[in-house]
């Protein structure tokens, strides 16, 4: 964990991603916080489509966004929703992809999260 920004610190930015959220077919509002090597916090947020297939997780648009500002040592994502759910296993795989190594901050809407890990979260995973 880079000492620079805490898990708390993180959760709040997820926080602050999930007031974005584009989700008018779901009404289910998440946000993402990914914290890179040197500190910096992208943001993302779930984005919805009338073709839902075409939806983005928050956890993704934050993964892919940090990639997109050439970021490539991934330390943490936040992730932030109502009730504190876990991502989703298309999510899990992207996080041992771009930052296998990655802490995983989840929370709901109070300032309560619990602590885990890209790893934890899909063990035995595939990869290149
Ligand atoms: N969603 C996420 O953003 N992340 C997850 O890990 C699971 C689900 C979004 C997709 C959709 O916009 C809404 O939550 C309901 O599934």
């Amino acid at each position: 964990m880079t000492p620079t920004v805490s898990p708390q610190q993180l959760v709040a930015a997820a926080q602050t991603a999930r007031k974005r959220a584009y989700a008018p077919y779901s009404n289910y509002a998440v946000g993402a916080a990914v914290l890179t090597d040197n500190g910096d916090i992208i943001l993302g947020c779930n984005v919805e489509n009338a073709s839902y297939g075409g939806t983005i997780c928050a956890e993704r648009v934050a993964l892919t966004a940090a990639i997109a500002q050439g970021k490539r040592d991934l330390r943490a994502i936040a992730v932030v929703t109502v009730d504190g759910a876990s991502p989703c296993g298309f999510c899990r795989q992207v996080m041992i992809e771009l930052g296998a190594e990655m802490d995983v901050y989840i929370s709901d809407e109070g300032s309560n999260f619990r602590s885990t890990t890209a790893r934890a979260l899909l063990p035995d995973a595939f990869g290149g």
